[in-house]
C-alpha cells in the first residue's frame, strides 16, 4: 500500500477532471487503494464555497460511474479526501500562499503529484509558479496530459519549459491508452508466451491492423478538435503507442527505461511518409450527415458551424524498417462517428506454405489473432479445423475466444486513469512516455501535416459507416481488407 500523498489537479473543475480523474479516484478509494490521509486538491478558477464544488463532484460521479459503483456511504467518506482550492494558474496571488501552507502542513517528504489538466500553452507558466512558490520538492512529480504541442517544435518548447523546473524522471507524460488493461495484457501475451513470440515477425505475419473507432462526434470540444484533427489527437499518441507495444523487441526487464528504449527503437524505425507518399499511403476523411442507431446525425461541418478541412478520420499504411518487420504493412486507422466503438489489434498471419488438401475441402483461411481493447476485453484466435458433421474432409474456421473480464463476475472495474494516477503517486513511470518518444513521434507526424497543408481535402464519409471508401482501397491495393469488429 502506498504512503499518503497529495495530488493537486490543476484544472480540477474541468471536463477531464469531472468525467475521468475524480471518478477514477473514487474507484481507487472503493478498492482500498487510496491511503487514508491522502488529499485530492482540485484547483478551480473561483470557489464560492466548498459545499458547492463538492456537490458538483457528487453529480459528476453519479453521471459518470457505472451502475452499482456509486453509493452514498462511500461517497460521504470519499468526499472528505477532496480539498478544492481556487488558484490562478498564471499569476501568483494569496491563494498560492494558502496552497503552500496546506502542502507544508504535512511532512516534507510526502509525495506531491501536480496534475496539469490545463491547456498545454500554460504548462510552462504553471510550473514556473510552482517553482517560484518553492512547492517542487524531491518527491514531487508532474503529470502532463496530451496533446503535448501541435507539432514537433511546439512540443519541444513545452517539454523544455517543463524541464526547467522538473527533472525528466519527475515528468509523467500520460497517454491513457497505456493504462487500459488489455493494452498491458498485450505485453503479457507477447512476453510470457512462447507461442506468440515465436510467430511474431515478417516470416509468419502478413499484416497488422490497429484500429480505434469511435461513435462520438465533435462533442463539446470544437475549439480544440478543429485545430488538432484525428492525426494529432489520436495517431501521434494512442495509435503510435499501440504500434510500439505490438512491434517492439522484448525489453530485458519491465522497467521504465527498458520499455521506453524499445518503444523508441520502433519509432525510429518507422519509415517516413513524405511528399507524394502521403497521398499514396494515407487517407484522411471527414464525416457528413448519416444515420447512427436509426438516428440521423449531423456532419462535422454542421456540428462545427463553420467550414473546415480538419480530418475526423485517418487510415495509414506504415512500415517498420527493421529485420523483424521488413515488408509487413501496419495499417493504422481511427475515426469519429464510425459504425461501432471499438479498439482492436488484428494480426493476420500468412497462408500455409503448401496446401495439401484438395480444392473441394474449402479454402484454407489464414490464422488471425484479434486483441480487443474495448468495448470488451477479449482475445480471439481463428484456426482452421475439420468439420465434425461430415464424413468427407471439410475444413472450416473456428475461433478460440477468451473473454478476459468474464472470470471477474463484474467485480472488476478497468479504469486507465485510476491505474496511471496510482502509478504516478507510487513513482512508477513505466507506463508513461519519455520526452524522446514524443520527439520521435512528431518527427514522423510533421511531414504528413506539412503535405496536407500544401494540397488535398479530406475524403467524405457518412456518419455511421466505416470511413471513406478510399480507406478500403488502401488495403485492397495489397489484397487486404479491414477487419471491422462484428462485421466479419
Ligand atoms: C482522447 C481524445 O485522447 O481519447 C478523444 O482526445 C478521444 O478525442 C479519446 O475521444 C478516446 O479515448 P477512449 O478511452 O474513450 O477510447
Amino acid at each position: 500500500m502506498l504512503n499518503p500523498f497529495d495530488i493537486i489537479i490543476f484544472g480540477g473543475g474541468g471536463d477531464l477532471s469531472l468525467r475521468k480523474l475524480l471518478p477514477a479516484w473514487y474507484r481507487a478509494y472503493q478498492e482500498g487503494n487510496l491511503p487514508a490521509g491522502s488529499r485530492i486538491m482540485p484547483t478551480v478558477r473561483e470557489l464560492a464555497d466548498r459545499a458547492e464544488f463538492i456537490e458538483k463532484v457528487d453529480n459528476a460521479l453519479q453521471a459518470h460511474l457505472s451502475t452499482g459503483e456509486y453509493n452514498k456511504k462511500d461517497w460521504a467518506v470519499f468526499a472528505e479526501f477532496i480539498h478544492p482550492i481556487a488558484i490562478n494558474v498564471t499569476e501568483i496571488d494569496e491563494n498560492w500562499t494558502l496552497l503552500k501552507e496546506r502542502l507544508e502542513a504535512e511532512a516534507s517528504d510526502r509525495s506531491r503529484v501536480f496534475y496539469l489538466s490545463l491547456p498545454p500553452a500554460v504548462y510552462g507558466r504553471c510550473c514556473e509558479l510552482l517553482s517560484q512558490m518553492e512547492l517542487i520538492t524531491e518527491t514531487s512529480r508532474v503529470v502532463v496530459e496530451k496533446p503535448i504541442g501541435y507539432c514537433g517544435a511546439s512540443a519541444e518548447e513545452i517539454n523544455s519549459q517543463v524541464a526547467l523546473y522538473f527533472k525528466e524522471e519527475q515528468i509523467f507524460r500520460i497517454d491513457h491508452y497505456l493504462g487500459k488493461e488489455t493494452v498491458q495484457n498485450l505485453m503479457a501475451l507477447r512476453f510470457s508466451n512462447v507461442l506468440f513470440e515465436n510467430l511474431w515477425d515478417a516470416k509468419t505475419i502478413d499484416n497488422i491492423q490497429i484500429s480505434i473507432s469511435e461513435t462520438v462526434g465533435l462533442e463539446t470540444r470544437a475549439g480544440f478538435y478543429d485545430k488538432a484533427g484525428a492525426l494529432r489527437d489520436m495517431v501521434q499518441n494512442h495509435l503510435l503507442q499501440l504500434l510500439c507495444l505490438v512491434a517492439m523487441e522484448s525489453p530485458h526487464k519491465l522497467n521504465a527505461n527498458s520499455i521506453r528504449a524499445e518503444k523508441l527503437k520502433v519509432l525510429e524505425a518507422l519509415r517516413p511518409i513524405v511528399g507524394k507518399e502521403v497521398k499514396e499511403n494515407i487517407v484522411r476523411g471527414q464525416y457528413v450527415p448519416g444515420t447512427m442507431n436509426g438516428k440521423v446525425v449531423p456532419g462535422y461541418l454542421e456540428e462545427l458551424g463553420d467550414n473546415s478541412t480538419t480530418e475526423t478520420f485517418v487510415a495509414i499504411r506504415a512500415h517498420i524498417d527493421n529485420w523483424r518487420w521488413a515488408g509487413v504493412p501496419f495499417y493504422l486507422r481511427t475515426g469519429k462517428r464510425l459504425k461501432k466503438r471499438c479498439a482492436e489489434i488484428v494480426v493476420e498471419y500468412k497462408s500455409v506454405s503448401h496446401n495439401v488438401y484438395e480444392q473441394n475441402v474449402g479454402p484454407i483461411q489464414p490464422n488471425r489473432l484479434v486483441i480487443q481493447i474495448q468495448p470488451e476485453e477479449s482475445i480471439q484466435l481463428t484456426l482452421m479445423s475439420k468439420r465434425l458433421d461430415s464424413l468427407e474432409m471439410q475444413l472450416e474456421p473456428v475461433t478460440l475466444n477468451i473473454e478476459l473480464a468474464e472470470d471477474y463476475n463484474n467485480n472488476y472495474q478497468g479504469d486507465a486513469y485510476k491505474r496511471l494516477m496510482l502509478d504516478a503517486a507510487a513513482n512508477n513511470p513505466a507506463l508513461f512516455i519519455h520526452r524522446d518518444e514524443v520527439r520521435q513521434a512528431w518527427k514522423w507526424i510533421d511531414p504528413i501535416v506539412e503535405q496536407w497543408q500544401k494540397s488535398g481535402v479530406p475524403a467524405l464519409y457518412r456518419a455511421g459507416s466505416w470511413g471513406p471508401i478510399d480507406a478500403d482501397e488502401l488495403l485492397a491495393e495489397r489484397n487486404h481488407t479491414w477487419y471491422n469488429a462484428g462485421d466479419n
